[in-house]
């Protein structure tokens, strides 16, 4: 476990005078996979760079593992390792190479180097590739070598900014193959816009927008803070439902969408059994609680009601 402190965060980026994160405050016990979302542009990369000494806040406090991470950033560094948002590898360099460089250049010795760079490359499963150039790999691969290269270090905290992005489908669920098994021993911080992604391998989503830290929390957490944690489907959009407590949403003219409590939903069903009416019942998804969240989602019970 590991405990994340923010008070009074702000960082605005001088030249432009853009205000990237606006009072986030946040006090946390992470552990496994600690995921941001939040679209472009809200905050997610700066917040990274502010919490691995990369970047520093214009203002407020930020406490890692129990050490300041603005006043004493040396601190903290030997626990830490960063994949930054559109990293490369080295073109010249054999996939090997760039994992011994970065070991050589945290401070291991030489042997102590190969050696682990070895173990890492044979963790991920791409040791075949140790002797080949980036540009005679696959962008999956490409990406596997960029985690081998953190995961080979003695690095406790590991950020991974966007890690996934532009990967196939098929390499995607290889690298969170991969990130399941190193969260065992390690806490990962990443960054992703895939929502599903972030629904299936989180322990805990911060859900950041235009700046602002709007909630923090599990799945489940998530769902019960939006006070409607089920969802249900009916596709029979001529039905009528009395009395409906919920958000009540029209997907097509055939589908509407009722978010609610459980104890709303079993009245539903109840009512849906008895018109033999086809419906789902599932728990609320992460991309329909980012929307509630940041607004994007109206409730137009009222239009349907007059319709
Ligand atoms: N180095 C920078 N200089 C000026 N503005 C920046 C810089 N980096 C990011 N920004 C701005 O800060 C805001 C947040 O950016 P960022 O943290 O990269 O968001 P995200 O990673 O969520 O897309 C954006 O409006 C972005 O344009
Ligand atoms: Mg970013």
């Amino acid at each position: 476990m590991v405990r994340i402190i923010c008070k009074g965060l702000y960082k605005t980026y001088d030249k432009a005078g853009t205000k990237a994160l606006k009072n986030v405050n946040l006090d946390i016990d992470a552990k496994g996979i600690l995921t941001l979302i939040g679209r472009n542009g809200a905050g997610k990369t700066t917040f990274i760079r502010i919490l691995s000494t990369q970047l520093k806040p214009t203002r407020g406090k930020v406490i890692l593992d129990g050490v300041d991470v603005v006043s004493q950033p040396e601190k903290i560094r030997n626990k830490i390792a960063v994949i930054p948002q559109d990293s490369s590898l080295v073109p010249w360099m054999t996939a090997k190479q760039n994992i011994l460089v970065y070991l050589l250049w945290r401070g291991f010795k030489y042997k102590d180097a190969v050696k682990r760079a070895e173990s890492a490359l044979d963790t991920m499963g791409i040791r075949e590739y140790a002797d080949k150039l980036p540009r005679k790999l696959s962008g999956g691969t490409r990406r596997k070598v960029m985690v081998a290269t953190v995961l080979s270090s003695e690095a406790e905290i590991i950020f991974l900014d966007e890690p996934t992005t532009g990967l196939d489908p098929v390499s995607r669920r290889e690298l969170w193959n991969i990130l399941n098994k190193m969260k065992e021993d390690k806490l990962i911080i990443l960054t992703t816009h895939y929502l599903e992604e972030a629904e299936e391998l989180s322990d805990d989503i911060a859900v950041l927008d235009r700046g602002r830290l709007l909630r923090v929390g599990s799945i489940n957490q998530l769902r019960k803070s939006i006070g409607y944690p089920y969802a249900v489907r009916i596709f029979d959009g001529g039905l009528k439902i009395p009395g409906i407590r919920g958000k009540v949403i029209k997907k097509d003219k055939d589908t509407l969408q009722i978010f609610c409590t459980e104890k709303e939903a079993d009245r539903i069903a109840d009512r849906l059994i008895r018109s033999k009416a086809r419906f789902s019942i599932n728990p609320t998804s992460l991309e329909d609680i980012f929307y509630m969240l940041i607004g994007d989602i109206k409730e137009d019970i009222h239009e349907k009601e007059q319709a």
